[in-house]
């Protein structure tokens, strides 16, 4: 297969090359399309033979279930059923943007989506491209991140046609996403918002409206919830991370020193500390102080390193506050 690739500037969409892809999407195609988080590879979450080529493309499992993108807030209420107060209030606050709810199913979602789960993860993205391609298409849109299953989640088109080029029917090239981690992904039941993946929404912003807030840690999550199996969001390479202290760069230097005796080494590196890597494979996500711009260049950086050819990457770590926890989970879950 041919994959069309189609540049679509931000600022000044242009609607007949979106209406180009949603025709796509409407006669059973795949399309990845960028959100505010990372790029979706998606399929009319209405279609079950549709939504079963996502699965193959990605080589994802079949019990890992999908999101179902929306661009209008009644949309919700046409797939989920006895919405929660408190998740009513949560899309009133953070729809548009980086917030995924887990509700209730109507019969109407096809069970390929949900994987036979009585539940439906629902998000309404905030990225103009995304929006309107949705609204054009005119029907609800299954998209898990559009990397091959395993792999980080692609933050540029050029990440997608890394994983996906001849496999999918169209990119929808709309430059570097603007969060670079996944959406915040939350289930209510028994009586409490469960945070079941930390993202684009910080667990302060929603402890911050609504009560019962927990989140659930790794060990519930691969207990409880399906996407067990995304516990790396993993580059090619084993992942070391080396704890926040006054001897984190002591430590990295000789740990990478030990190692590169053996392997092709890398170092994931706050930018405060490039100077004392000099010489050595370091990368840096940013500065300590602004956890935004490390969500930003984290997948990135750990594609670049696949590329490199790096076998082992000692990450140092970062404060856990606001976006800090998404990354250091997606950390986390790549260390394995
Ligand atoms: O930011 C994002 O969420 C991106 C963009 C494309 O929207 N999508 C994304 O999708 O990250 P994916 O498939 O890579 O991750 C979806 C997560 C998985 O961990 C999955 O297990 C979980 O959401 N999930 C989906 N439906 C669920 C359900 N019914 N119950 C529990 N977890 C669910
Ligand atoms: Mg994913």
């Amino acid at each position: 297969m041919k994959t069309r690739i189609i540049k679509i500037d931000p600022k000044n969409i242009d609607r007949g090359l979106l209406g180009e892809a949603a025709k796509v999407l409407t006669e059973g195609g795949l399309v990845a399309f960028p959100t505010e988080t990372v790029y979706g590879l998606g399929a009319n979450a209405l279609d079950p033979e549709a939504v079963a080529k996502i699965f193959e493309a990605k080589k994802r499992p079949l019990d890992d279930p999908l999101i179902v993108h929306i661009s209008r807030e009644e949309e919700v209420h046409e797939l989920a059923v006895n919405i929660d107060p408190a998740a009513e209030k949560l899309m009133e606050l953070f729809w548009p943007g980086p917030l995924t709810l887990i509700l209730e199913k109507k019969d109407k979602v096809p069970d390929i989506v949900s994987t036979g789960l009585d539940t439906v993860a629902i998000r309404m993205p905030s990225c103009p491209v995304a929006g309107e391609l949705l609204k054009i298409a005119g029907v609800p849109v299954a998209a898990p991140s559009a990397n091959l299953f395993g792999r980080p989640s692609p933050t540029t088109a050029d990440h997608v046609v890394d994983d996906l080029e001849g496999i999918i029917d169209v990119v929808l090239d709309g430059g570097k996403t603007e969060i670079g981690v996944e959406s915040t992904v939350v289930q209510f039941a028994g009586g409490e918002a469960r945070i079941l993946r930390p993202g684009g929404i910080s667990v302060e912003d929603i402890t911050a409206v609504i009560e019962n807030v927990r989140v659930y840690t790794e060990e519930e999550i691969l207990k409880s919830s399906p996407g067990k199996y995304e516990q790396h969001y993993s580059p090619k390479a084993k992942v070391v991370l080396i704890k926040d202290d006054p001897m984190q760069v002591e430590k990295c230097l000789t740990l990478a020193g030990e190692a590169s005796n053996m392997y092709r080494v890398g170092i994931l590196a706050k930018a405060e500390h490039a100077e004392f890597y000099k010489g050595l494979n370091a990368k840096v996500i940013g500065p300590s102080g602004d956890l935004t711009a490390c969500a930003g260049e984290l997948f990135h950086v750990l594609r670049e390193f696949d590329k490199d050819g790096v076998e082992v990457i000692f990450a140092e770590s970062f404060s856990e506050n606001g976006i800090g926890l998404a990354i250091m989970n997606r950390l986390r879950k790549a260390a394995g």
